[in-house]
């Protein structure tokens, strides 16, 4: 294989980030995110509008991220890019720029799978933190996804768990939305549940068996709840704003709880490595700590940055493969429905 100092160029265009990141031997030099603000005035990610800024984005987000890094693309050794899952429109943008590019430069072309990348950043060379051996579970929870994996090995994955209708992020954001909150909404509860009584209101859980997710129906719980509260007071929202967000967010994190105790027990295997934005919440994290002191797990928990949407993930599994050899044909096609 090549020389010792392998550069690799990740690019990430699945949802509403454009990204781009270069990764050293595992290290990162540079992980670029431009965000589409566009999308809040609309409570939600508009897919054609999506595709439209991604176009806009990746040309100066790719040359931002080789000038934080310091190299030229002449200096690159491969180029990986997420094949899906995510939207048609935003995968595409990303995947022809990388075969371009990577035709152009002459250098190999390496798929990601947008879900491996959540897991496997944590392989990311950081400072003081530690990586999850194998095997070890991991639960990604975004606005996208609801997954728990059983991981053996790099490219060694499971999906013993998902959600079978809205992800977790889903679910709070469109709390949000009914409680007139802005887009995302997933911070703003967090931020006013730890102000409020998380027991003031009951929501039921689903029903959902095994380690499978639902979250619509919780959404319509509150919907009617909402609905039928203000009939009686037309203020109720503000004056129980922090009770409502306590309540929903108790309940959400329960049914989080639920299920990781369960994929423990059924698997054996106490490491948790948790990915996507809501692991930034502070309940899932106070209720991560507690399962280390009650059962013995050991969690893991990558950069902020890392976690929500990015391309140094992607850059990570471009270099894993790259030193397995593992490269993709040049007639690869985008697949919004990819799995692990
Ligand atoms: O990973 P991410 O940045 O993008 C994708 O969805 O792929 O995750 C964004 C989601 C949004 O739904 C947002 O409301 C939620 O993560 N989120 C949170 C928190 N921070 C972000 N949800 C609950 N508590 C938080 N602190
Ligand atoms: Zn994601």
């Amino acid at each position: 294989m090549a020389s010792e100092n392998i550069y690799i160029l990740g690019i990430e265009s699945s949802c509403d980030d454009t990204a781009a990141s270069i990764i050293n031997n595992g290290k990162v030099l540079s992980n670029v995110v431009a965000n589409q603000k566009i999308h809040e005035e609309y409570g939600g990610v508009v897919p054609e509008l999506a595709s439209r800024a991604h176009q806009q984005n990746i040309v100066p987000v790719v040359h931002e991220a080789l000038k934080k890094a310091g190299i030229s693309k002449d200096q690159l050794h491969a180029i990986a890019f997420t094949r899906g899952p995510g939207l048609m429109g935003s995968l595409l943008v990303g995947t022809s720029f990388a075969k371009s590019l990577a035709f152009g430069l002459d250098i190999p072309l390496i798929e990601v799978n947008h879900m491996q990348g959540h897991i496997l950043a944590h392989f990311i060379e950081e400072d003081g933190f530690n990586k999850p051996p194998f095997p070890f579970l991991a639960m990604t929870i975004s606005g996208g996804h609801t997954q728990i994996v059983k991981v053996s090995g790099y490219f060694d994955m499971e999906v013993i768990g998902e959600t079978i209708d809205d992800a977790v992020g889903e679910a709070y954001d469109k709390s949000g939305k009914i409680l007139g909150l802005g887009y995302p909404a997933g911070p703003e509860i967090d931020k006013r549940a730890q102000l409020g009584n998380p027991k003031a209101f009951s929501f039921t859980k689903p029903k959902v068996g095994g380690l499978n997710f639902s979250f619509s129906g919780l959404k319509t719980a509150i919907m009617y709840f909402i609905q039928r509260e203000t009939k009686n007071n037309p203020n109720f929202i503000a004056e129980n704003l922090n009770d409502i967000c306590a309540s929903i967010q108790y309940t959400i994190i329960g049914i989080l709880m639920d299920k990781l105790k369960l994929a423990v027990k059924e698997t054996g295997i106490k490491h948790i490595a948790i990915g996507g934005g809501v692991s930034a919440n502070s309940g899932i994290r106070k209720a991560l700590k507690m399962g280390e002191q009650k059962f013995g797990w050991t969690t893991y928990i990558p950069k902020f940055e890392f976690t929500t949407d990015n391309a140094a993930m992607i850059a990570i599994v471009g270099y894993l493969k790259y030193l397995e050899g593992t490269f993709s044909e040049s007639d690869v096609t985008a697949s919004a429905r990819l799995k692990i």
